[in-house]
């Protein structure tokens, strides 16, 4: 293994701030400078190893910056805390890669980044749905093969997807925002499974049902599936967006996808493991018709053998929230994260979509708050507004 480089940024400050990865934009580090931190930034594209982690963290460190790809496990976590540490901030939304549980035993904040990757990610979701459903990687790469030899009747032929019905696995910030997207721009019927009822989602289709009436046009319905095999059987195209947990590993395996339709598509811009991969590279190969588009690998950067060389699948590498506005924003809120932490500010009111994170990215003065902890309550930490943020807030 070869030793690695690190970046010092003002060098001078008081307090020690690990970050493993180079983010992007300039706000984050403008926050963390002007709060007096000695900012330490990891160079290079590899994965830190637990090992390089806990030598980053060293003996003294007031807070560090991780990332979703590194195991910030109860042993790494307990060296930040003996380090001196305040608050691990995750440069992401989701935060499976954390043992949240042990932070809390440790007294430790976790810091995420919601909001700012809603829309971007659900986007994602609606591309790779598109892609799928018509083709577009395979038609990319007969273009670029010198195979398209002129028009043809029957050629790629794809699934419509207008006016048939939507599923959604997960009905939290993003999922619901890419069922919204769908729905409107495509007036699919919707049918979500979810723990909750999420209410807001049913009253917006509700309207935008009685809009199209208005306009003489067919309106659209929304319903929470009873069971998933329910919502499998009956959707032209499920897409994922549940939380990984213990309960949703291998929520999508050969039996879900045996009920679901023949020309169906799948999505999954969540998290990997949320499909057994092997099942779905089963499912596809006997199943020509199906066709699934990929943001997320059960082992990332990984994917399962057979995949690759099968046509009916769109794979893209973990590009979800991959856009410069999301990204730098994500870089603001998890240094704003560390700067609220260490400066004893309260945590700010429960974050629902990205006006309420807006007045820390674009404000001239960040709001003295810490936009997300996700272990707060547990901590008992203060609320600036005194709101408390449901679970599902944080997601
Ligand atoms: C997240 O923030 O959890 C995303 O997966 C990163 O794109």
């Amino acid at each position: 293994m070869t030793a690695r480089a690190w970046v010092i940024m003002n060098p001078g400050g008081v307090r020690r701030v690990v970050v493993t990865k180079e983010l992007p934009g300039k706000r984050w580090l403008q926050l963390l400078t002007a709060a007096d931190c000695r900012v330490e930034i990891a160079q290079g594209d590899e994965v830190l190893s637990r090992a390089e982690l806990q030598e980053a963290i060293g003996e003294r460190c007031d807070a560090a910056i991780g990332q979703l790809t590194e195991s910030w496990s109860a042993e790494t976590l307990g060296a930040l805390t003996a380090a001196g540490a305040l608050i691990y901030s995750q440069y992401a939304v989701g935060y499976d890669n954390v043992d949240v549980a042990a932070a809390t035993r440790l007294g430790l904040p976790v810091g995420n980044t919601p909001g700012v990757l809603t829309e971007t990610t659900a986007q994602l979701a609606v591309a790779l749905t598109f892609a799928a459903a018509r083709r577009l990687a395979e038609g990319d790469r007969m273009m670029r093969a010198g195979e398209y030899h002129g028009w043809l009747p029957g050629m790629l032929l794809g699934s419509l997807l207008y006016r048939g019905t939507l599923g959604i696995v997960g009905a939290g910030r993003i999922g619901a925002a890419y069922a919204r997207m769908m729905v409107e721009g495509h007036k699919m019927d919707l049918l979500y499974y979810d723990v909750r009822a999420n209410v807001e989602l049913e009253a917006y289709v509700a309207d935008y049902s009685a809009f199209l009436l208005a306009h003489g046009e067919r309106p659209v319905t929304c319903r929470r599936a009873e069971t998933l095999v329910g919502l499998l059987r009956a959707c032209d195209v499920v897409s994922i967006h549940a939380a990984l947990t213990e309960k949703t590993q291998h929520l999508i395996g050969g039996p879900e996808l045996a009920a679901m339709k023949e020309e169906a598509v799948l999505v999954n811009a969540s998290r990997g493991r949320l499909v057994d991969e092997a099942a779905l590279a089963a499912h596809c190969r006997t199943h020509p018709r199906f066709r699934a588009g990929l943001d997320v690998y059960e082992d990332e950067p990984a994917m399962a053998p057979g995949l690759a060389e099968l046509d009916n699948l769109v794979l893209v590498p973990h590009l979800g929230s991959a856009t410069t506005f999301t990204r730098e924003g994500m870089a603001t809120l998890a240094a704003a994260n560390v700067v609220a932490i260490l400066e004893g500010w309260p945590v700010w009111h429960a974050v629902a979509g990205l006006e309420d994170v807006a007045p820390f990215l674009d404000g001239p003065e960040s709001p003295h708050a810490a936009p997300s902890i996700v272990n707060a309550d547990d901590l008992g930490l203060p609320r600036l507004a005194g709101q408390a943020p449901t679970k599902e807030d944080q997601q």
